[in-house]
């Protein structure tokens, strides 16, 4: 299978050696895992830190060895030899330095020029993955919190799939609960013809949500109508159903036109897909004994946190939480999803918290965090306006994204226009670029961070050409794939004909970036940091323009043309898939 035929991270392999090496050097300890972590450094590219702590587990057992260097050396002498590496060495206490082979790093960049860098995929221990993410409530407004967790589910959606791992893209929305009643009670009142007018004659939803809260709040003979209309729809009477259905439908319009925009993909499976669930989990939770009546309500209590899970409440309605519960129910026993992940903002940590605790006591997960299945919510920091408050613009409360995108549009393409790329190019290509720049630049401004930490939504600093920007990474892989083409050489045919070599120091360490690829997606998925990979492309750009612009390494009209132009390709072809992976469309020419 494809599988098979995926190598792992060159940090998996190098592992793996070791493993094969300290199975040799203590036999006795057949569950030590090698500890191998990149180096970059004087003394080699990987290092192998096991000697210090095996030491320390069999120096009373009479052992053979005198110290940890000893074991370090060991450890060396008995690694199995391989054409990954050029040289070994012990340093310091015992730490084991590998220097890859030159030949073998050329080889491989090569192997994957021409075999396609998904051979590069980094295999993760899961088959299938739910990425619960956006998730905006009906006819409410999609705040840039959601844009956020659309953003960052998104990116970590795509690095699962590129690691062959089959991703359940779920859009988790609030189509459900009370706020129903009284919208449907306003549409009514306000439309008795809801069916044939009510996408024109609503048009704005969220103007149409506060005004019939207004009502709500002031008229409690509306307040009554409202709380029977909830009754009537969740008792499936089939024109408050029909009425329901077209709230959603407008909604679920709105939401689609921002995806579109950001090139995102999701699957619809709101909260009431799992209403008819919960009353079944619920009474298996209670027949388990998790489920405890206080103050009227269903609860889980949860060790270590004094308020407990409301699964029921007062009213015997069901909630957030029981809806959460059906949900995970569901993923985990009919869709057979082994690693589910949450991507809301920090503010529900506790809500999930609580929630995994709860499925931990009734069993559904295991109680450690390194094994499967297993719930992740992937937190993150909020958006923060030039002011260093909440973000918002100058005369709405909450900003449209949908005009924070076409903002970035207009400025980038202004850029280019700026540029003079008015005469040179033809208009579409001056509004694909200015898109792909644009919403490359909200999404890069995002991702860039350790997304715990807030960040300030700052259109000039994420439009600047230079620093870690998208607009700069682009503008470098489009300089990239110029070079190539002025050199006039059929690239595809250099693949195959020509041969990659790392002679000089830069071009080594190009190529050893290059080849940390893997194993930085695959630390990126397993820690849910998307702000990794950002570091990784951004440093790649770096390490390529130190190699370019040395007068050591001149590309076209050298001796090594062909070789530094299969670094070239390689380059581009790591970046462009940086920017697959972070949802950013590449741009060619500059
Ligand atoms: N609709 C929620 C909100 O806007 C987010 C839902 C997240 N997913 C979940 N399974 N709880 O805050």
């Amino acid at each position: 299978t494809e599988q098979d035929e995926c190598m792992g991270s060159v940090k998996e392999q190098i592992a793996k050696l070791f493993e094969v090496s300290l199975k040799v050097t203590v036999p006795n300890e057949p569950d030590v895992e090698p500890l191998v972590a990149a180096c970059n450094g004087k003394f080699g590219d990987y290092q192998c830190n096991n000697a210090m702590g095996l030491w320390s587990k069999i120096k009373g057992k009479g052992a053979q060895f005198r110290g940890p260097p000893a074991v370090g050396e060991a450890i060396k002498n008995n690694l199995p030899t391989s054409e990954m590496i050029e040289s070994c060495s012990v340093a310091g206490p015992g730490f084991v330095n590998v220097v890859l082979s030159k030949n073998w790093m050329a080889k491989s960049i090569q192997k994957m020029l021409v075999e396609g860098i998904d051979k590069w995929a980094p295999l993760p221990p899961v088959k299938t993955a739910v990425v619960d993410f956006s998730s905006p409530n009906i006819a409410k407004e999609m705040h840039v919190g959601h844009l956020r967790s659309t953003i960052i589910g998104d990116t970590l959606a795509r690095m699962l799939e590129f690691s062959k791992v089959k991703v359940l893209r779920r859009n988790h929305v609030g189509d459900w609960g009370t706020q129903f009643g009284m919208l449907i009670e306003f549409l009514f009142e306000k439309f008795p013809n809801f069916e044939d007018a009510a996408e024109t004659a609503i048009g704005d939803l969220q103007a149409f949500y506060k005004a019939s809260k207004q009502r709500f709040d002031a008229d409690p003979a509306f307040k009554e109508r409202a709380q029977q209309a909830v009754v009537r729809l969740q008792g499936g009477e089939d024109k408050y159903r029909r009425a329901w259905a077209q709230i959603c439908e407008i909604s679920r319009n709105e939401f689609h036109k921002v995806y579109q925009r950001l090139g995102v993909h999701l699957e619809e499976k709101g909260e009431s897909f799992y209403n008819p669930y919960i009353p079944g989990v619920i009474e298996t939770l209670t027949k388990q004994g998790l489920v405890e009546e206080s103050q009227g309500a269903r609860v889980i209590f949860i060790e270590g946190v004094n308020i407990p899970l409301i699964v029921v409440k007062s009213d015997g309605g069901f909630n957030y939480a029981s809806t959460d519960l059906a949900a995970l129910w569901y993923r985990l026993n009919e869709e057979k999803a082994e690693w589910i992940i949450y991507v809301t903002d920090v503010g529900q940590q506790q809500h999930f918290d609580m929630f995994f605790k709860a499925a931990k006591r009734a069993g559904w997960l295991p109680h450690g965090d390194s094994s499967y299945p297993k719930a992740s919510h992937v937190g993150f920091g909020l958006v923060l306006g030039e002011d260093g408050k909440r973000f918002r613009t100058r005369n709405t409360e909450v900003v449209r994204l949908v005009d924070l995108l076409d903002e970035a549009k207009t400025r980038s393409k202004a850029a280019l226009i700026e540029r003079g790329k008015g005469e040179e190019w033809t208009e579409e290509e001056i509004e694909s670029t200015a898109e792909a720049v644009g919403y490359g630049a909200v999404k890069y401004a995002d991702l860039k961070n350790n997304r715990l930490t807030n960040y300030t939504f700052n259109f000039d600093q994420m439009l600047n050409d230079k620093g870690n920007t998208a607009v700069y990474l682009l503008y470098a892989h489009a300089r990239i794939c110029s070079i190539i083409r002025r050199s006039g050489k059929d690239i595809e045919e250099l693949k195959n004909k020509g041969t990659l070599i790392l002679g000089h120091k830069d071009e080594r360490d190009l190529g050893l970036h290059l080849l940390q690829f893997a194993e930085v997606v695959e630390e990126a998925c397993t820690n849910l940091l998307p702000n990794v990979l950002c570091d990784y492309l951004y440093n790649l750009s770096e390490i390529f323009s130190k190699f370019y612009s040395n007068p050591e390494c001149k590309v076209i009209g050298s001796d090594m043309e062909t070789s530094r132009l299969l670094l070239c390709e390689a380059t581009a072809v790591v970046m462009r898939k940086c920017f697959s992976l972070l949802g950013i469309t590449p741009i060619y020419k500059i």
